[in-house]
């Protein structure tokens, strides 16, 4: 884990059926959070992090994401006429100049860790970044995954971000069993995907932040289906660990919210507002009123 981190993994091949009917059309990592989509605030956390090469997994029936990274010509040429120049602005600033947007396509949906892998041929033999646009990061500071790559350069290890779960809900994480470093930090000893709660060796949850090193290509290709039938990111992880001996968890700062599911969604959404006075007001109000 020598060189630091330069290319991010987004895997977005997923139905998002937790929000049919409007993902019948739109992909899940396009539903807003306000004014931007899920996908824009993972894209901004892995550019803050340093990435400059981004590689979205997708499928072959999801072209939003693609389009919505692209140059939008007629969009920008209107604008500019207009003299729209903020506007122009926002739609030109999706993708920073220098960053660049590679796409693979998922043939089957086999899995996260199936997913992970499709991004080989384009990260190679080295450390990477995984954001799951699912989990939004939001912190004032420093952003989660780039927290999480200064750690991975010093402790020279992978990273898995953390954070504590109600026990009934183990079962819809990767759950760390873990020795704690420091407050932020835990040498990782053990991790399972999706335990029940009574099998559950913590409560410390995996969330979709990971840092890890190309390594982990070669041991997800050796890796069985697991929990629910599916190549596990996970247990390929769990292999590293038996293989290198230091993966670390790490208790990152800043709030997150689940936006796979609808309560989450809602929450992030009031959240962001309340951030912008004049939202912050409404939200204020809307709330009173019930
Ligand atoms: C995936 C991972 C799981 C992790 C979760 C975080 O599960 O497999 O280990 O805890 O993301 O969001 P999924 O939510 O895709 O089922």
């Amino acid at each position: 884990m020598s060189k630091p981190l330069r290319k991010v993994v987004f895997p977005v091949a997923g139905l998002g059926t937790r929000f049919l009917p409007a993902t019948k059309v739109v992909a899940k990592e396009m539903l807003p959070v306000l004014d931007r989509p899920l996908i824009q605030y993972a894209v901004d956390e892995a550019v803050d992090a340093g990435a400059d090469t981004l590689v979205f997994v997708t499928n072959r029936y999801k072209h939003a994401i693609a389009d919505y990274f692209d140059k939008a010509y007629e969009l920008e040429a209107k604008l500019q006429e207009k003299g729209k120049d903020d506007l122009l602005a926002l739609v030109q600033g999706t993708l920073p100049r220098h960053v660049r947007a590679i796409f693979v396509t998922q043939p089957e949906a086999l899995g996260l860790g199936h997913a992970v892998l499709c991004a080989k041929p384009v990260v190679g033999d080295e450390p990477f970044g995984v954001v799951l646009p699912d989990d939004l990061i939001w912190n004032q500071g420093r952003g989660a995954l780039r927290q999480m790559a200064e750690l991975a350069q010093t402790e020279q290890a992978g990273v898995i971000a953390v954070e504590e779960v109600p026990h009934d809900q183990t079962d819809k994480y990767g759950i760390v069993d873990a020795e704690p470093v420091n407050e932020r930090s835990a040498r990782i000893r053990h991790m399972v995907e999706k335990p029940k709660p009574a099998e559950a060796p913590s409560n410390l949850a995996v969330v979709g932040r990971y840092v890890l090193p190309g390594r982990i290509f070669q041991l997800l290709e050796q890796t069985k289906p697991g929990a629910g039938g599916e190549i596990q990111l996970t247990d390929a992880i769990e292999a590293l660990l038996t293989e290198q001996g230091k993966v670390l968890a790490y208790r990152f700062e800043g709030t997150r919210f689940d936006c796979g599911n609808k309560a989450g969604l809602v929450r992030a959404t009031m959240h962001m507002a309340m951030q912008d006075p004049s939202l912050a007001k409404v939200v204020r109000e809307v709330a009173k009123s019930y």
